[in-house]
């Protein structure tokens, strides 16, 4: 058995490993990597509530290969200042930096304005599944998770209307997707930094409009500027393009494996049809039971007792929040999806300071979509036998999840 995040086939279905893991070496280390991986819920746990545990890691930038040597100049002054812009994102900060990005983000994810987008997602999520409806059948991510998502974290929380959208968002998102992975190969580490490198020049001229009055400042991005000097130049733009990219794809994510499960298991999707209000529930399951961010790492920032291992000041831990999603010291029958269980305290947003302040938006959004599929759709089922992952380890989503429905038209989509 072993821990290979790379092979598709481990991508597709990592529990059996990470059983294996738990119960056999819960704390392991990877000599070839220098790192450790946990899985045991308590040892996670554990180092995300530790101050000895930090964020003063930035992706180790593989070796550029097979370049000549204009190419590699280009590429090293490319990762000279997508790094300088990285550290400022506010997952990858220590308090008292943290503390203080933290609060000034937080303000466009108050409960207040997160409820007003209700009517919004609800109206979106009904047009996309109004445009499929006739055909009797859809591709959830791509007709529905994916547009729905983009939309809200552009136009809701960013501010960016449609008509200014770059052509290349989607391809910058899955590429920036695969600089946050593990285990990054060279070729996709200079995706990523392309990929870095265009949102920047966006962001930077967006907030150049912003700045000159030519754009809409009741935003996130409005709400930083006027924040003045609490937010340096360099912190603004970087964490625009921090939201841009992980406010999106993980709530993607969520609504196909919610959606995936309960297909999966169909007496749980009676379940959900026969009683709706059972919808928070279900979505919070879903999140457990197959997480969209597979794990989070930290550095340890001196040397540390984690359960009778020592581990050294700069090793590097990777929390796996998933492997702790079925840990059976804290879940009863953990690898039963159960849309009833109660309580469910999974890690899936991650834990201590750093959890994910996105929560609010993405939960209300995979609500809605999921409670709207399985309310309007009736004979709802998987129309493919063969489904794809995306090629991410910590990001967990799959690339389409075709489905097929009853069409009011035809009587059958099938
Ligand atoms: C199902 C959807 C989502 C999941 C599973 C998820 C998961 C996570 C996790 C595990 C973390 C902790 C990272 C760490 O400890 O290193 C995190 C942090 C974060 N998330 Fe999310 N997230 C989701 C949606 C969102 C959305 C929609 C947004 C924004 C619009 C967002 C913004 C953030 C931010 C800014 C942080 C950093 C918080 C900090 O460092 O203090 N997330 N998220």
């Amino acid at each position: 058995m072993q821990f290979d995040p790379r092979s598709p086939k481990f991508r597709a279905n990592p529990y059996p490993i990470y059983r294996y893991l738990r119960t056999h070496q819960p704390i392991h280390y990877r000599a070839e990597r220098r790192d450790w991986i946990l899985t045991r819920y308590a040892d996670i746990t554990e180092v995300l509530k530790s101050l000895d545990f930090g964020r003063s890691e930035l992706k180790q930038a593989p070796p550029a290969t097979g370049a000549n040597s204009g190419l590699i100049d280009r590429l090293l002054s490319i990762r000279h200042e997508s790094d300088q812009l990285m550290k400022l994102w506010l997952v990858l900060t220590n308090p008292p930096d943290h503390t203080r990005i933290r609060r000034l983000l937080q303000k466009a994810f108050t409960p207040s304005r997160i409820n007003a987008l209700q009517a919004s997602i609800q109206a979106k999520v009904d047009g996309y599944i109004d445009r499929t409806m006739e055909r009797g059948k859809m591709d959830i991510i791509g007709d529905l998770a994916y547009p729905l998502m983009l939309e809200l974290n552009c136009s809701e929380i960013l501010g960016i209307p449609r008509q200014t959208w770059h052509r290349n968002f989607r391809q910058w998102t899955e590429n920036m997707a695969l600089l946050a992975d593990m285990d990054i190969t060279p070729i996709a580490y200079e995706r990523g930094m392309m990929a870095f490198v265009g949102l920047a020049e966006f962001f930077r001229n967006r907030i150049a409009e912003c700045r000159a009055g030519s754009a809409p400042m009741d935003n996130l991005i409005g709400m930083l500027i006027r924040e003045g000097d609490r937010l340096s130049k360099e912190e603004l733009l970087a964490n625009c393009i921090m939201m841009f990219t992980v406010g999106h794809s993980s709530t993607v994510n969520l609504i196909g494996i919610a959606m995936l499960a309960l297909l999966n298991h169909p007496e749980q999707l009676r379940l959900l049809i026969e009683d709706p209000d059972l919808i928070d529930l279900a979505v919070s399951e879903a999140l457990r039971y197959d997480s969209p961010v597979q794990g989070v790492s930290r550095t340890a920032l001196c040397d540390v007792e984690l359960s009778d291992t020592r581990i050294h000041q700069g090793e590097k831990v990777i929390c796996v929040l998933a492997a702790a999603n079925r840990d059976p010291a804290r879940f009863p029958e953990p690898d039963k999806f159960d849309i009833r269980r109660q309580p469910n305290p999974h890690l899936s947003f991650g834990y201590g300071i750093h959890t994910c302040i996105g929560r609010p938006l993405s939960l209300l959004a995979a609500k809605i979509a999921v409670g709207t599929l399985v309310r309007r759709l009736p004979g709802l089922a998987l129309a493919t036998d063969s489904l794809e992952w995306e090629d991410s380890f910590l990001g967990h989503g799959l690339k389409a999840l075709p489905v097929v429905f009853q069409s009011p038209v035809t009587g059958s989509g099938h």
